[in-house]
């Protein structure tokens, strides 16, 4: 089995020239190519270039690995190692030229389900403000050579606390009944619009804690790595709701168990 400081350095140096041809194409100027699950999940030719540009250099420099990308599907590998991609998380921000997206690639071992994995190496880069948070298994989580530490226990004031909606309308009254019930242990929420970055966020002490429901597994596979290197708690997963969504909570340990509680189900 590779270092994980190895995968994450691959990681890192994909993550930046994906990050780049990313923006470079939003500056372009971006088209809606497809709709997917709804009609407000969208994908942007960018989304494929850059999956295609991801997935073609991980062939090339690790070729017996799994692959399970958003855009292009999941590939079974027999080293051990797969690679969890979202080219462009935070798409519709992207296509709104919101600069809040992110490239998010991670590095896992064994089952390659949520909750099953072994994340051995993270990162998440938004191209438009230039951030790059990483994270190695064991060894720490950083936002370029600054290391990384959860807020352990919100203020007085409360915790501000991220979260996000699904594409599905059927699910948001369900949603929004849950943040009603957070809101008594929140100083205020915020709705970024991606999700890697939310875990970014968490990771960095910018958030006390984030949670949402029916993530897919590249949507938080990098960002998880990074809360629980910097310290905290990411879990939830059991949690499942009527819509068959399961939960993801992620937090300092001071918020974590009673956000979960609030969340559920
Ligand atoms: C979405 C974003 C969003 C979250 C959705 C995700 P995408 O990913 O992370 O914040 O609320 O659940 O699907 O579609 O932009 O890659």
């Amino acid at each position: 089995m590779p270092h994980p400081r190895d995968l994450h350095d691959l990681a890192v140096a994909i993550a930046r020239d994906a990050g780049e041809l990313a923006r470079v194409r939003r500056a372009e100027g971006v088209a809606i190519t497809a709709t997917k699950s709804a009609l407000a999940d969208i994908v942007t030719e960018a989304d494929r270039e850059v999956e295609a540009f991801i997935r073609a250099r991980l062939a090339e420099e690790r070729p017996l690995d799994g692959f399970l990308g958003e855009e292009s599907g999941v590939e079974g590998g027999t080293s051990g190692v797969t690679w969890i991609v979202d080219p462009i998380d935070g798409t519709v921000n992207y296509a709104y030229g919101i600069p809040a997206y992110a490239v998010s690639i991670a590095a896992v071992t064994g089952d390659p389900r949520p909750g099953h994995w072994d994340a051995q190496a993270g990162v998440v880069f938004n191209p438009a403000s230039g951030e790059l948070f990483h994270a190695v298994r064991g060894e720490g989580a950083w936002l370029g050579d600054e290391r990384l530490a959860v807020v352990p226990e919100p203020s007085p004031a409360g915790a501000l606390i991220a979260t996000g909606f699904g594409y599905n309308p059927a699910t948001h009254p369900g949603d929004i009944a849950r943040v009603a019930r957070v809101m008594p242990i929140a100083r205020d929420v915020r709705r970024v619009g991606a999700a890697s970055l939310d875990l970014a966020f968490v990771a960095a002490g910018r958030f006390d804690a984030y949670f949402e429901r029916g993530l897919q597994p590249w949507d938080h596979a990098a960002g998880a790595l990074l809360v629980e290197e910097a310290g905290g708690l990411v879990g939830g997963y059991d949690n499942v709701d009527e819509f068959g969504r399961a939960l993801l909570v992620a937090a300092g340990p001071g918020v974590f168990e009673t956000l979960r509680d609030l969340a559920t189900p």
